[in-house]
């Protein structure tokens, strides 16, 4: 793997603009699952298919969004949720595009500093684990919203499908299997009690959840309301509440999905449409993408010392800005446009040097005149009808809070971890915030998700993105690089071996035995701190390629479950 893209493009001196390596690989590239009309791709195959069957039935892509989110709650608690939140970002076939933000936010009696201790040290268990961890979940605000808008198939026919799959069940991989039975205690010893998921489950195994096929049907039945006003809400309260938790029916009641502008940048002949604030994927992968434009990575090669290291000193000064800049545009200014423009990103690289690092600790957020884990879930789909959307989706943690609410079948978040509790207190990604991301009620929590969007010359090319915490941002930001300046196809580009940097800590994460030793022993001497052993997963991607000929190809990581289907 380590060699696939061997390092050997016929470049064309004569063409001047927007050159295009072309690679010669060692290996036969791997293609993806390619259709012509449609393609879901998704953590799940249950999901992935019955987002398939919505369109098959005539649903368009907003359609077979309601009806995957639904079903990745149902077969892959782990990140697919009804107690979570989410952002989509999408590209009608007529170019108009757009963005909903359907995040989780802070109750009403939340307030700054309700995870710190007696002597002002946060306790990560509070903002991490249990009743306290939750914050208001957006989900079903958010696929009715996206359907009142562009629906055309009535919700019963979207979701009858989810409850039909909760009710006959659905089968256990081995990946669930082995996570389910990690987690097991702590389920048990959050929720107090036993619940579905605490059961020894094991692979191939089959799990039935009548009890979120009952919340689904009483969804159905009341519509969005069920969920902030009605017999669901109620339950969902009392349940929090006799946990210690602090999230009422008027925090419920109050919860708006937010239709916002998504943050658009062109890098070559590409533009980028991604997710806005409260998440800093967009800003930050924009940041990124432009002050590693003027550099010729296609040529430097994939995963050389030369493109590591322009892509590292490019995050770090990304993250510095995430850390200080960024959080809840309806509470804090964010100066999104400065940010992300050419002249200040020039000169956040202004001190690169390819001999050496930058440390991060001679390096903050930059001046400007005038502020997460793989737990995540993503999928991708575009329609027969040339439509497209992105769409990431949390719990937060590994089953979020832990805390399931067994009377409703789903677990509610922890993702009141992703405010900052402390400023320049790290959270359980390691993240660092100001005060532009401090905890104040009814305000959301910023998120590193990127949903996002490519068109090339002005055509969709793609749809991707991942889970992964902090390093969703730059494992979208690789796998456009794979294909846009590597030439890779878009199962190659998931599957490629990832790195990520973060500004703090300072240290160069690799997935482990993927890169050449040379490279990495090269990088040391320049002064980057490596750390190939302890790498968790570096995202888990999942994307969308246009082909010239307008087929589609379907790139399913091959580091999860995931799989594409279309027709
Ligand atoms: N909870 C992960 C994120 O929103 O970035």
């Amino acid at each position: 793997m380590r060699s696939l893209y061997l390092l050997l493009f016929i470049l064309v001196i004569s063409c001047k603009t927007n050159p295009e390596p072309e690679i010669i690989s060692e290996s036969k590239p791997v293609l993806g699952v390619i259709e012509k009309n449609a393609m879901v791709v998704s953590a799940r195959e249950e999901a992935s298919k019955i987002g398939k069957n919505i369109l098959q039935k005539g649903g368009n892509v907003f359609d077979a969004m309601v009806a995957t989110e639904m079903a990745l709650a149902v077969s892959y608690p782990y990140a697919g949720n009804l107690g979570g939140g989410g952002f989509m970002v999408y590209r009608k076939a007529n170019g108009e595009t757009g963005a909903i933000d359907y995040r989780e936010k802070a109750p009403l009696a939340a307030f700054k500093d309700m995870y710190l201790d007696e002597n002002g040290d946060p306790i990560p268990e509070k903002s991490q684990l249990g009743s306290l961890a939750v914050g208001v979940p957006g989900t079903v605000a958010g696929i009715f919203e996206v359907h009142k808008k562009f629906g055309t198939l009535s919700i019963k026919e979207l979701l009858t499908p989810v409850v039909e799959l909760a009710k006959k069940g659905y089968v256990i991989t081995e990946n669930q299997g082995k996570r389910l039975n990690h987690f097991r205690e702590l389920f048990i010893e959050t929720n107090k009690d036993t619940i579905l998921y605490a059961k020894e489950i094991k692979a191939n195994d089959t799990v039935k959840n009548p009890m979120l096929a009952e919340t689904l049907e009483r969804i159905i039945e009341n519509g969005r309301d069920e969920f902030y006003q009605g017999e669901t809400a109620k339950k969902m309260v009392n349940y929090i509440q006799s946990q210690g938790g602090i999230i009422t029916m008027e925090d419920l009641s109050k919860y708006e999905a937010k239709w916002r502008e998504p943050v658009k940048f062109t890098y070559k002949n590409l533009n980028v449409i991604s997710m806005s604030p409260p998440s800093s994927g967009g800003v930050c992968l924009a940041q990124i993408m432009k002050m590693i434009e003027p550099y010729e990575l296609g040529i430097y090669g994939h995963n050389s010392l030369k493109s590591i290291q322009i892509i590292t000193e490019a995050e770090r000064r990304a993250y510095a800005d995430r850390s200080f800049y960024l959080g809840d545009p309806d509470f804090v200014k964010i100066p999104v446009d400065t940010l992300i423009s050419e002249s200040y990103l020039s000169g956040r690289m202004k001190d690169f040097d390819l001999e050496k690092a930058t440390l991060s600790s001679d390096l903050s957020y930059g001046s400007i005149p005038g502020y997460e884990s793989s737990e995540t879930t993503h999928y991708s789909i575009i329609d027969q009808f040339g439509n497209a959307i992105s769409v990431t989706t949390t719990l937060n943690g590994a089953y979020g809070s832990k805390l399931y609410v067994p009377e409703l079948g789903f677990f509610l978040n922890n993702e009141m971890d992703d405010f900052s509790a402390k400023p320049g207190t790290p959270n359980m990604f390691g993240l660092l915030g100001a005060e532009a991301n401090s905890i104040s009620p009814e305000k959301r929590m910023l998120s590193s998700m990127t949903p996002t969007l490519v068109e090339k010359d002005g055509k969709l090319w793609m749809s991707v993105g991942t889970p992964g915490g902090s390093t969703i941002i730059t494992s979208v930001l690789q796998t456009i690089l794979n294909v846009k300046e590597y030439g890779m196809t878009m199962q190659d580009a998931v599957n490629a071996p990832r790195f990520h940097h973060q500004w703090l800590p300072d240290v160069v994460v690799f997935e482990p035995n993927s890169f050449n030793k040379n490279i990495l022993d090269s990088l040391k001497s320049k002064g980057y701190k490596i750390n190939e052993e302890a790498s968790r997963i570096i995202g888990k991607v999942d994307g969308i390629l246009v082909l010239p000929d307008g087929s589609l190809e379907g790139g399913a990581d091959k580091r999860g479950d995931d799989m594409a289907v279309g027709f």
